[in-house]
């Protein structure tokens, strides 16, 4: 989320600065993204089990750890249909 967050500017992304409720910075990755890049950790699952256009390879990017992995990775930033899913 922070990269994104910094380097383009979406509108309302990011609302809950982090926490996992609000589910506007919901990302997809691609097809053959590294395996542990897909576990959904803390509020992930509950924020995006309540969302539509959530596919298997949907985070939160703000519950993506920033490492070596987001090396080159591309993602599609999803602007949500409900945004603000506090
Ligand atoms: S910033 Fe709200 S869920 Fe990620």
């Amino acid at each position: 989320m922070a990269l994104i967050y910094d380097k383009l500017y979406v509108v309302n992304f990011g609302d809950c600065k982090g926490i996992g409720r609000c589910g506007t910075c919901h990302v997809r990755l691609p097809e053959d993204a590294e395996e542990t890049l897909l576990i959904r950790s803390g509020n992930e699952p509950n924020t995006l089990g309540k969302m539509t256009g959530v596919l298997p390879t949907s985070r939160l990017s703000c519950h993506m750890p920033i490492d070596e992995r987001l090396h080159a990775l591309r993602v599609e930033i999803m602007q949500d249909e409900e945004p603000g899913l506090y």
